[in-house]
């Protein structure tokens, strides 16, 4: 009895596509940028520990629910959502958790945007051999030079959002089918030739003990951290993988589907990771130097051994494909409401996404440098502050940005979801969608559903409240 909806925006060619898609959205500067540096800053094997726990227990669980929500449903996460609630008898306010959602993606990428943009810098810089024999302090003052100066950065966050707009206004098939099918066995290829690049640097396996190696007395240091990092790299808790869902196939198995998406995004998390610190450690630097990790310390690594200008130049051109890949993610959710709503062409509704994204990533660039004192949640002895201008604690616009996101907006969306998919639809409706391999293991599923991957993200984010 299925009664067979289609998307009014295309559908992809195969399941594969959606593999494709997903990964190439859950795969990004989460796994390049953010995985190693915070696995740097939380004591290593400790934070992947905690990492691994959260992606299967959690981010797994919900990743099934939006898929089979967008599959069911075959429209923008906020009319899948307003659709499948009528339904089920539900109320259709159900659809405000996509809403947030939406919104929360479009701040992802105003920052997503920015971040991006340093790699087209550093891909030219590294191509002309800017970093060759530089310094520890050379790298520094060189990412130093990149972010105060809001010209240079508005230059790469500008083309950045052109490359992204450029994807999604070409539509499902034509732009974003098309354009993966090029960028995804690009990245990883080259994240293979990093990794056997850094077996000879013969540092390999301090970088292995480095990832690898437990210390229980770190355990607890990154839950927090690992659990929100679990949502920011599966794209989770958006809407970003609904909207996927609903360009999928209908015979395509969920269950095998999604599972095939978080073991290859935890692969090339653990894959950058090992290409990575070997190189650190090959440059003798220190694994925790924080965001800068990627910026500051690979260049004086690859300034500085053997071949270091061309595997540095591929390094980044990896980086930015995988941006780009999650980027157009972000927007899709927003475009594909817009269109269904306000019948305008794909184009325009993304040219007028774009610009706004654009502009509030404007405040992140000028976080770096002219604003850099514009503090927001700002806890300070005689209370709390939304804004102070010069405060000594709080978080810049980016920070802020970063952490309302991650650390709020999706949990409670990823929540919402997997609580909707879990409790509203029907327990058949939600079998019938999973269609998993082995239907003995659908009670286990349909239990982490319901109860782990809610319970998981309640402790955290109650965790998090009174900390
Ligand atoms: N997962 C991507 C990364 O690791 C980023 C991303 C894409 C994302 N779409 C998202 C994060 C939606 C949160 C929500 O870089």
């Amino acid at each position: 009895m299925t009664r067979d909806k289609v998307s009014i925006h295309g559908a992809w060619a195969s399941r594969w596509v959606f593999i494709l898609a997903a990964t190439g959205s859950a795969v990004g500067l989460g796994n390049i940028w953010k995985f190693p540096y915070m696995t740097g800053m939380y004591g290593g094997g400790a934070f992947v520990i905690m990492y691994l726990v959260c992606i299967f227990l959690v981010g797994l669980p919900i990743m099934l629910a939006e898929t089979l929500i967008g599959r069911r449903g075959r429209q923008s996460p906020v009319n899948s959502l307003k659709s499948l609630a009528l339904e089920a008898g539900a109320s259709p306010k159900w659809s405000w958790a996509a809403l947030m959602g939406m919104v929360a993606a479009l701040l992802i990428l105003s920052f997503y945007s920015v971040v991006a943009g340093w790699s087209l810098d550093y891909i030219i810089s590294m191509g002309r051999g800017t970093f060759d024999g530089i310094s520890a302090e050379g790298a520094g003052a060189a990412f130093g030079a990149l972010t105060s100066d809001p010209w240079r950065l508005t230059l790469w966050h500008s083309l950045f959002m052109l490359l992204t707009g450029f994807v999604i206004a070409r539509g499902v098939v034509a732009g974003l089918e098309r354009g993966l099918r090029i960028m995804m066995p690009l990245l990883f290829v080259l994240l293979l030739v990093l990794l056997g690049y850094s077996m000879t640097t013969g540092h390999f396996m301090q970088g292995f003990h480095f990832l690898f190696d437990f210390q229980p007395d770190r355990l607890l240091d990154g839950v927090l951290a690992a659990m929100g990092h679990a949502f920011f790299t599966l794209s989770v808790g958006v809407g970003s993988i609904m909207v996927y869902g609903a360009y999928m196939p209908r015979q395509a198995s969920i269950g095998a589907t999604v599972l095939t998406v978080g073991v290859l995004d935890t692969l090339v998390a653990l894959t950058a990771g090992l290409a990575l610190f070997p190189i650190v450690f090959a440059g003798g630097l220190e694994p925790s130097a924080g965001p800068g990790l990627m910026f500051v310390t690979l260049p004086v690594a690859f300034g500085n051994i053997a071949f270091g200008q061309l595997m540095g130049t591929v390094f980044f051109i990896l980086v930015l494909i995988a941006a780009w890949t999650s980027s157009i993610s972000m927007l899709e959710p927003a475009v594909a409401y817009l269109v269904e709503r306000t019948q305008r062409s794909r184009a325009f509704v993304t040219s007028v996404l774009a610009l706004l994204c654009w502009l509030v990533g404007m405040g992140t660039v000028l976080s770096f440098n002219v604003a850099a004192d514009a503090k927001f949640f700002v806890f300070a002895e005689d209370g709390f502050r939304l804004f102070q201008w010069g405060a000594e604690g709080g978080r810049n616009f980016f920070d802020s940005i970063d952490y309302l996101t991650s650390r709020i907006l999706l949990p409670l969306g990823g929540l919402a979801f997997v609580l909707f998919a879990g409790w509203v639809l029907q327990r058949e409706t939600v079998r019938d969608e999973l269609a998993l391999r082995h239907p003995r293991l659908f009670p286990w599923v349909y239990w982490a559903m319901r109860v782990v991957a809610p319970l998981g993200v309640l402790i955290v984010f109650v965790a998090e409240l009174v900390k």
